[in-house]
């Protein structure tokens, strides 16, 4: 099984230096890219490889970069989108500290394929070690002529830079990552304009999850075939899968698209710990709608996870057992909701936290009957298209899912007045 994203890096994570990322073949698709191709086949080559973003929301990349209209100003910028602060997610980390050369030679390829000569890698703020193998890499890379000016004599410019976020979740939302670059409040800013047509100061923008971009040199250097063969599904490329929560072997593991949820619990992460057994799943981060045992042979790709009323999202699964109280469990999500709305828009400032204390009455042993009633109806008016942005929607899923699967406990709660698991 091919690993392309993390074939070479090591079990330490020590990254690799730009001689040892050459020996690989590395900066050999940038080459090719700039020196063979023009922006529009390398743009055309990542739509037909069905690259799909691995941020969240999983929208065709090339088509994503193809919507700078064709006369847009020369001003284009690239911005990485390293925010990583969805609970449950730690993926993108694995690749910046263990192969930051991997990240900029994606990045030369999709500024040049969306003629950007400026681009930006918006970090979490707490990934320190990220940030300085970061800025060793660039430096490295600006020493052998791969950034600067003229690179690899293709008449091409390129400059990155990194930018620590100011360390909310709310950063990581690519409208509000944008007014958070220009030193502004990190509020999402209302679509359209997208910012592929307006976005960082006023201008074409691109933001990119770090995993979609460290597929790139990987689809320009071996093809689209070779990429759509990796998965088992109809999206190409391989998925950094995750699994958190009482699981013998909590981890990350870099599997073909489409790799069930049954495998990834139970062979990966060396399914349950002992004496526990398993009641349900968030597939992609804490933002995604709970899957049961009846899901757990669907691929967990795109499409069959949307069939079944959830999200792939980041891949990154939370794993709940039998004795972990979904209310306890929901609560202490929609806490972190709560306190990272940005407080714009009236149904997710005052919503989420009314949900959060009816949540936490309801654990405490203090919930009324018409309780959960109340809790569907913030569900539906919280949901998608009430808000600027999806955060609320986003802490809305494991709510609505877990009304749908684990409504006997919440009802119990309720009648028994207190928590069944205390
Ligand atoms: C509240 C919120 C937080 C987000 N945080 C991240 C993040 O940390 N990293 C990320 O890549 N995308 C995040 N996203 C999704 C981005 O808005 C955007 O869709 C993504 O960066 C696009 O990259 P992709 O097309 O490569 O997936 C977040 C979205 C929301 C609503
Ligand atoms: S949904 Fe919440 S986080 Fe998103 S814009 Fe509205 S108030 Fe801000």
């Amino acid at each position: 099984m091919e690993r392309p994203l993390t074939q070479h890096i090591r079990p330490d994570r020590s990254p690799l230096s730009i001689s040892e990322y050459e020996k690989t073949g590395g900066y050999q698709a940038a080459r090719k890219a700039l020196k063979t191709m023009d922006p529009k086949s390398v743009t055309d080559t990542v739509i037909n490889a069905t690259l799909r973003g691995r941020g969240g929301a999983g929208f065709s990349t090339g088509r994503k970069w193809s919507f700078i209209p064709k006369d847009a100003p020369p001003q284009r910028y690239l911005v990485v989108n390293a925010d990583e602060m969805e609970p449950g997610t730690f993926k993108d980390r694995l690749l910046l500290e263990g192969n930051p050369h991997q990240l900029i030679e994606g990045m030369i390829i999709a500024a040049f394929a969306i003629q950007a000569d400026t681009a930006y890698i918006f970090l979490r703020r707490a990934y320190r070690l990220a940030a300085a193998r970061l800025e060793k890499a660039l430096a490295e890379a600006r020493a052998a002529g791969y950034l600067g000016k003229n690179i690899f004599g293709s008449g091409r410019s390129l400059e990155i830079h990194v930018h620590m976020s100011a360390g909310r979740y709310i950063c990581g939302e690519e409208t509000a990552l944008i007014n958070a670059l220009e030193g502004r409040r990190a509020n999402p800013r209302s679509k359209p304009p997208f910012p592929q047509i307006s976005g960082l100061f006023g201008k074409p923008t691109i933001v990119n999850n770090v995993e979609t971009l460290c597929n790139v040199p990987h689809i320009i250097g071996k093809g689209v075939d070779w990429f759509k063969s990796l998965a088992l599904t109809e999206d190409g490329g391989t998925k950094l899968y995750g699994a958190s929560g009482k699981v013998k072997k909590p981890g990350l593991w870099e599997l073909p698209l489409g790799t069930s949820a049954r495998e990834i619990l139970e062979e990966h992460a060396g399914g349950m710990r002992d004496g526990l057994k398993f009641k349900g799943l968030l597939p992609g981060g804490a933002s995604t709608d709970f899957l049961v045992e009846k899901h757990l042979d669907l691929p967990m790709d795109f499409n069959a996870l949307g069939a079944a009323g959830s999200r792939l999202g980041t891949g990154t699964m939370i794993v709940m057992d039998d004795r972990t109280c979904p209310v306890g469990f929901v609560h202490n999500l929609i806490r972190f909701f709560a306190q990272e709305s940005c407080g714009w828009c009236t149904p997710c400032r005052e919503g989420l936290p009314w949900v959060e204390k009816t949540l936490a009455a309801i654990e405490a042993g203090k919930g009324k009957d018409g309780d959960v009633e109340i809790l569907e109806m913030h569900a539906k008016a919280l949901g998608m298209g009430n808000t600027y942005c999806a955060l609320a929607p986003g802490a809305m899923e494991p709510l609505a899912s877990a009304l749908l699967y684990f409504r006997d406990d919440f009802t119990r709660h309720i009648k028994e007045q207190g928590c069944p698991w205390r």
